[in-house]
């Protein structure tokens, strides 16, 4: 069986390689063609543990290789996986443009039975929209089905997620269909739920929107700590104790950010108006995590009071640690704020620092440093964004030594209070003392 990967993004390349790494022939095509030369020469465009070993891995075996000619690995695939993006627009929804242009190149190249796997996370309904166009332009009366198959990869252990994964998610209506993705992931037999399409599409959606659901829900009760003498940890502790809530995704913070989770609410806010169904709640959940950066700016100015010409050391800049990536990342919006209020930055991440300088570019105001400690040098205060190893682990009386006001903000919970505030340092955290 031969399998074509349609778009090798983030979700794409890592199919590519984890799906070679389960014995498959994989080739991968995406339009971006400087992608598909650096991945043939086993560069991967994105940073993820593990994931250029396994790429270079493969193409050295023979087993995976990418392409510019997307016609041809369409006419040489038997099955079809489509990760093309499906950005957000205005009013909430999935772009769906490139998947549509996508199902009309398949119908086009239709020459034999092929079946099109939905990988991009994408509104329930959208398998009819894609039979539909295939069954309007295809040029020959050859057979195809649709088939969801949702990824639940998650940035910095993408690798180790596709290669273990909790469940395989296959949505599927037909018994060729089903017996297709079975054998792909024949591997994961044990972990393997099937439905019809639509519900797996909504899995995707209800699964992510839950899980953003339950940091805004901790974030409200962090502010109720702050407002107490409780602390948000041993709260949560106290909840993921009961095996109904369970403890993973109860840390407060500065709120989630990245490619997923911010889109994916609002695009489920927006199926339910589409279909009547209102879902309000999840409008609040989006709601609580945009004012979560608003708070942490406030603890800021509650530190320094004026922010005009402080010097601010900015410590972490992706959305979440083990990833270069700041899609949406709290950092941006806090880094905003703080210019518009005159202050000098000096920012650090140890892998997102290239790409924060095309959003956040270097100027008189904006200095990107090399380490942590350059950062801090001199600055009024330092704050935490994003809870990289590397920063748990700062010598923190270098730090203090080196701060013109031992001054840290921490947006991730990331010390003990206690031992901070015994080295002389004035800490503020996120709903604890
Ligand atoms: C998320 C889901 O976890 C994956 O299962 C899913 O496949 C993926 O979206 C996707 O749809 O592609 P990801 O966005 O990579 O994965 O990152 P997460 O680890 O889920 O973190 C998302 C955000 O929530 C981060 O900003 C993180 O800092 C924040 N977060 C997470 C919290 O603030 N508190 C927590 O307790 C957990």
């Amino acid at each position: 069986m031969k399998i074509g990967i349609i778009g090798t993004g983030y979700v794409g390349m890592v199919t590519a390689v984890g799906l070679a790494e389960l014995g498959h022939n994989i080739t991968g095509t995406d339009i971006a063609l400087e992608k598909i030369d650096k991945a043939n020469q086993g560069i991967a465009h994105i940073y993820e543990p593990g994931l250029e070993e396994l790429l270079k891995k493969h193409l050295k075996a023979g087993n995976l290789t990418f392409s510019h000619d997307l016609d041809g690995t369409i006419s040489s695939s038997d099955v079809l996986f489509v990760s093309v993006n499906t950005p957000q627009q205005e009013d909430g929804s999935a772009d769906m443009s490139f998947v549509e242009s996508v199902s009309r190149r398949i119908a086009e190249n239709l020459n034999g039975y092929k079946l099109i796997v939905e990988k991009s996370t994408v509104p329930v309904k959208t398998s009819s929209w894609i039979k539909r166009i295939v069954c309007l332009y295809k040029k020959q009366d050859y057979d195809f089905d649709v088939a969801s198959n949702p990824e639940f990869l998650r940035e910095g252990s993408a690798v180790k997620d596709f290669l273990e994964p909790d469940r395989i998610i296959i949505g599927a209506e037909t018994d060729k269909a089903r017996d297709i993705l079975t054998k792909i992931y024949k591997k994961f037999q044990d972990r393997i739920l099937i439905t019809n399409i639509d519900t797996a599409e909504l899995i995707k959606h209800a699964s992510n929107s839950f899980l953003a659901m339950k940091i805004s829900y901790i974030n409200l009760i962090s502010d109720l700590c702050e407002k107490t003498d409780a602390n948000v940890e041993l709260v949560a502790e106290g909840m993921g104790l009961d095996s109904r809530i369970g403890k993973q995704f109860l840390k407060a913070g500065v709120g989630y950010g990245g490619s997923c989770f911010p889109k994916d609410v609002r695009a489920l806010v927006k199926i339910g108006e589409d279909l009547g169904v209102d879902l309000n709640m999840l409008k609040e959940v989006d709601k609580v995590n945009t004012a979560r950066v608003e708070r942490f700016v406030e603890k800021i100015k509650k530190a320094l009071w004026i922010l005009k010409d402080k010097q601010i050391a900015v410590l972490g800049l992706a959305f979440k640690p083990e990833t270069d990536d700041i899609r949406n990342a709290p950092s941006i919006r806090v880094i905003q704020a703080l210019q518009s209020e005159g202050a000098l930055l000096r920012l650090y991440d140890p892998k997102a620092a290239e790409n924060m300088k095309e959003e956040v570019p270097e100027s008189a105001k904006v200095v990107y440093s090399d380490s942590p400690y350059e950062a801090v040098k001199e600055a009024n205060a330092a704050l935490l964004i994003t809870e990289w190893d590397e920063f748990r682990c700062l010598d923190l009386k270098k730090v203090k030594e080196l701060m013109a006001n031992p001054i840290i903000i921490d947006g991730r919970n990331i010390f003990e209070p206690e031992k901070v505030r015994e080295l002389g340092f004035e800490y503020y955290s996120v709903g604890r003392e």
